[in-house]
């Protein structure tokens, strides 16, 4: 998974956060092998704003991806940083079994699955 995070990391280097100056890269891996990259991408009506790993969804969606295996998420934050709960409940569309790869300039890495950041999650019947 060391190119999935170097992904994440040259996606960070895009990043455009000149207002939270916190620059997120993802990187999602699909079952095929490809790789999605994605960084928040801010706004000036800040609501507006949206972050790294659904860049990389949607990137990976409307290219006609849709089984996931894993998502690398890289910040500079010394805590590792953590998926917000509208991305979490975003990739969960897709399935809960998905990895994440939650790692920090300085090598720090975390590991768990979707369903671990998301017990219980919504989802429809014939999501399931
Ligand atoms: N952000 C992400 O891109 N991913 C996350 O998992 C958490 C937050 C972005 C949103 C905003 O541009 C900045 O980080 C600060 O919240």
């Amino acid at each position: 998974m060391e190119r999935l995070v170097a992904a994440a990391i040259s996606a960070r280097e895009r990043a455009y956060a000149p207002y939270s100056n916190y620059k997120v890269g993802a990187a999602l891996l699909t079952k095929q092998g490809k790789i999605y990259t994605g960084c928040n991408v801010e706004n000036a009506s800040y609501g507006a704003s949206i972050c790294a790993e659904r860049t990389a969804v949607v990137k990976a969606v409307s290219e006609g991806e849709t089984e996931f295996e894993a998502i690398a998420i890289v910040t500079d934050d010394p805590s590792l940083g953590s998926p917000c709960g509208i991305c979490r409940q975003f990739l969960a569309e897709f399935g809960t079994d998905i990895r994440l790869i939650i790692a920090n300039l300085n090598g720090a890495k975390i590991e768990r699955t979707l369903k671990e950041y998301l017990p219980y999650a919504f989802g429809p019947d014939y999501l399931k």
